[in-house]
């Protein structure tokens, strides 16, 4: 990647590398460029290397290679007190000793605010989190959901320049964490706040953020604006890791532009769009996302390819239907449609014809 190097890059990784062991690298060859203002999720399975990019950034772990630069400035050469970086981590501790209030109000007296002025952002922080309440108990009277807001609230409250949040909803009940996912991102771009943001939890990462960072062993898989990941996942482990997704084996046995032509490991042929696939005899896996998939002959396009499906699940969901069918001896293909008066209901054991857009089929990485 060479676009590191653009000049109103805020935030920017190259060539990042880290080691802890002095072997083995959990950051292979990180880089990233956010601007100003963006909120940016680092989206990844376990151990892929997503806190350690945040404490990198936050000054707490150094890379072994590379360069991080804040500002266009290498965050070697800015002491952390200057970095202007408001930090939420799952077991970042408040000040025991201290009340909510008044560890709300030591980022603000650091920084020299006075008294009315501490007093009213503190109101405000704590209102957001809803927490208006517990301005004078301590930490430890509180619950670990409860510190964890206070602790999104003392990020937040100094109006940093950028804020590192892990999983900060974690241990928020659903109604909260949504709540929370709401504000936190409408306060983000309120308040002009660069974020980088870290969760495990996929709809989190889309529902929230400008760019998804897809982690996986150390890389970068894609980064992308949640629709490009979800629509134009450019490698198998993305079209996985994000939303629901179908896939069938085969070999790709022609390529031409746009389209190419996969025979299924059953002997089925499908078009697809080659997207990491570059010549024939090649393995691929093809993703199709399940509300792609048609099986009512009238609303398929005449020269698409079809292939023959089982119905073996049919659930009703309101608004839309829901049939897992096998196809191309594949157990698990989803299918979702929209409940529509002239939608076809299927049944159990019925035998079926499903097709799709060539567009909408992308041969992948096997
Ligand atoms: N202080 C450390 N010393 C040695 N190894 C570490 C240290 N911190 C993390 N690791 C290792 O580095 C790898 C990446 O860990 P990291 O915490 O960055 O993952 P993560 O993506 O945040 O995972 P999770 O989603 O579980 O929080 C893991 O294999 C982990 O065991
Ligand atoms: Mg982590």
């Amino acid at each position: 990647m060479t676009d590191g190097a653009s000049n109103d890059a805020f935030v920017e990784f190259e060539r990042v590398q880290k080691s802890y062991d002095g072997e083995t690298l959990v950051v292979k060859d990180l880089n990233l460029s956010m601007p100003k203002g963006e909120f940016l999720t680092m989206l990844g399975p376990s151990g892929s290397g997503k806190t350690t990019c945040l404490m990198m950034l936050a000054g707490f772990e150094t890379a072994t290679h590379g360069d991080i630069r804040l500002g266009g400035i290498s965050i070697n050469n800015i002491p952390p007190h200057k970095r202007g970086i408001g930090m939420v981590f799952q077991n970042y501790a408040l000040f025991p000793h201290m009340t909510i209030a008044e560890n709300l109000a030591f980022p603000l007296e650091v920084r020299k605010l006075g008294k009315a002025e501490r007093e009213e952002k503190v109101k405000r922080a704590l209102d957001m989190v809803e927490m208006g309440d517990f301005g004078g108990r301590r930490p430890a009277q509180l619950s670990g959901g409860q510190q964890q807001r206070v602790a999104l609230a003392r990020a937040l409250v100094f109006e940093p320049e950028l804020v590192l949040m892990d999983e900060p909803l974690g241990a928020l009940d659903k109604q909260l964490r949504e709540k929370m996912q709401f504000e936190i991102t409408y306060l983000a771009h309120q308040l002009g706040i660069t974020t980088v943001y870290v969760t495990h939890d996929q709809t989190e990462a889309l529902t929230m953020s400008d760019r998804v960072a897809v982690f996986d062993d150390g890389r970068i898989q894609q980064l992308a604006p949640p629709d490009k990941l979800y629509e134009t996942p450019e490698n198998s482990f993305v079209a996985q890791f994000i939303g629901e997704n179908n896939t069938l084996e085969g070999v790709v046995k022609e390529i031409k532009g746009n389209t190419c032509v996969i025979e299924l490991d059953g002997g089925e042929v499908i078009d697809a769009v080659p997207v990491n696939v570059s010549k024939v005899g090649e393995r691929t896996r093809v993703s199709i996302r399940p509300e792609r998939v048609e099986y009512n002959r009238d609303r398929l396009h005449e020269d698409a390819h079809t292939l023959k499906a089982e119905v073996l699940e049919f659930i009703y969901m309101g608004d839309i239907f829901r049939t897992r069918l096998r196809v191309a001896g594949n157990d698990e293909f989803v299918i979702k449609t929209r409940n529509a008066p002239d939608q076809v209901r299927l049944k159990r054991g019925q035998q079926i014809e499903i097709g799709w857009l060539a567009e909408d089929c992308r041969a992948l990485d096997a």
